[in-house]
């Protein structure tokens, strides 16, 4: 792309500017070597983090929390005077959940931070996005800033969608697989250089590159939906073959396998199961449906509707499969399960996190629960959160507890602790052996061994 050249006089970008996250993400830019401070409007998140707590189960970020804070390059506010007077870039990583009246994005996150921040901005400053949003937002929080910026101050804006994954968080940021930047001025494009300048340099000493996409608002900001709705579409492409396998009698672990061995399709993403959740990908194939409606294209992406339906249809599967199991048909109102006593291993949307947020594990519990049947839910990471979104579910504090007594095992969560618990010990507590292998992650012939009737997603039934 063509950049427009500097005109005489423009600042230079600084070599190491100063750096603010609002949304907190700010944790490992400040291992990268950068003065951070992060800002969120949450004060009972800001004092967690100010003491060294992370609010949320990821892997190796307590350990760099503690590290920055006591080095004295991580620091957290709720101010946004602070953040303004702090950062010279200013990244935005408010989430944007789905809307409550349709399937568009919630931008009002957005439009607080920028509206928040702006005002206070007393010398050139960066505002750039991280946050997913639908196509034309960066343009429009360009709008924003401009009206709300003080006379004689430059804000500009610049759009870098951020693509980590959950339980990955540290490496995805320290290593990130490619960085994207949205820019309309060298300016920008520098100073957003320079702010992941870290990233490159670590990079460098680990003989790596860290490809750059240098591009327009516009294709930075549906570079995320585009990418999340691939990996969606992955997975419902091979959940849809487990529906064809379900009726056929084929294997689709075995499909997956062999059709993954061909580096054009690749082996990654291609775990049938119980169909994806997450606050990502579920919301952005919506937001991604209704904001190219709204443009005139909503035909191109008519698709996205039929793999949500395929990832909705794998949570009814498991009811299914639970009243096959359990010897009760299954009527217009779905099963009748009363009487059954469940044990639910997994409550958070993968394993990994304790995020439950459209987890498939828990929405498919409400539904076993919604038949009739007494529940009984354990996972090693998401008690807290899934306590508070559904306080009515029964809990057990163990594997052990969870399984005790029950008819039926429902694996619904990837967790270590469930793919190797000996099935002959689990055999021993249950009062039926039965299990449902939500995400065939189990070791199947082991379990059919230990006296096990066991059903997999999209895999025969043994004989
Ligand atoms: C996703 C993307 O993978 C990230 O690249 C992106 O940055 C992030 O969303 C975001 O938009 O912020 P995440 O939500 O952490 O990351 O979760 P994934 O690892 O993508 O998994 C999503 C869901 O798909 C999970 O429920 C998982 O169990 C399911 N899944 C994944 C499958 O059912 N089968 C698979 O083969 C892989």
């Amino acid at each position: 792309m063509n950049l427009p050249q500097p005109s005489l006089g423009t600042p230079q970008p600084l070599a190491r500017p100063r750096l603010t996250f609002i949304g907190t993400y700010a944790i490992c830019f400040a291992e990268l070597g950068y003065d951070v401070l992060g800002l969120d409007v949450d004060a009972q998140k800001i004092e967690l983090l100010a003491r060294g707590e992370v609010p949320i189960h990821e892997p190796g970020l307590d350990d760099i929390l503690r590290r920055n804070v006591a080095a004295g390059r991580l620091r957290f506010t709720t101010d946004y005077a602070e953040a303004a007077e702090f950062g010279d870039v200013h990244f935005i990583c408010v989430g944007t959940p789905q809307r409550g009246d349709g399937l568009g994005a919630d931008l009002s996150y957005v439009e607080a931070a920028v509206t928040a921040l702006v005002p206070h901005l007393t010398r050139q400053s960066l505002i750039v996005g991280k946050s997913t949003v639908p196509v034309g937002t960066a343009a429009w929080v360009e709008q924003l800033v401009g009206k709300h910026a003080p006379a004689g101050v430059e804000v500009e804006v610049a759009w870098s969608p951020e693509f980590l994954q959950e339980g990955y968080a540290v490496e995805d940021v320290l290593r990130p697989n490619r960085l994207v930047l949205g820019v309309r001025s060298p300016w920008a494009h520098e100073m957003l250089l320079a702010a992941h300048k870290g990233v490159f340099d670590l990079a460098a000493t680990e003989d790596r590159e860290v490809p750059v996409v240098v591009t327009d608002f516009a294709t930075a900001e549906l570079v995320k939906h585009a990418a999340n709705s691939f990996l969606a579409t992955k997975i419902s492409f091979i959940n849809a073959m487990a529906e064809v396998c379900e009726v056929s009698g084929a294997d689709v672990s075995q499909l997956a396998r062999a059709i993954g061995y061909d580096d054009r399709i690749g082996k990654k993403f291609l775990r049938a199961g119980v169909g994806f959740g997450g606050a990502c990908l579920p919301k952005d194939i919506r937001a991604f449906q209704a904001r190219a409606q709204e443009l005139g294209a909503g035909e191109a992406l008519r698709f996205l509707h039929e793999v949500d339906l395929i990832n909705q249809r794998r949570r009814s599967r498991v009811v299914q499969l639970a009243a096959d199991l359990l010897g009760r048909p299954y009527g217009p109102a779905g099963p009748d399960l009363t009487g059954f006593r469940i044990a639910v291993l997994g409550a958070t949307f993968k394993p990994g996190t304790d995020d439950v947020r459209d987890s498939p594990a828990l929405s498919i519990t409400r539904k076993l629960r919604r038949a009739g049947a007494e529940i009984a839910l354990y996972d090693p990471k998401g008690m807290a959160n899934a306590r508070r979104e559904q306080p009515d579910l029964e809990y057990a504090d163990t594997l052990v507890d969870a399984v005790t007594g029950a008819d039926l095992v429902c694996v619904l969560t990837a967790w270590e602790e469930f793919r190797y618990a000996d099935p002959s010990h689990v055999a021993s507590l249950v009062r039926g052996r039965r299990v449902i292998d939500g995400l065939n992650c189990l070791d199947q012939p082991l379990w059919i061994a230990a006296g096990w009737e066991y059903r997999g997603m999209g895999r025969p039934t043994p004989a």
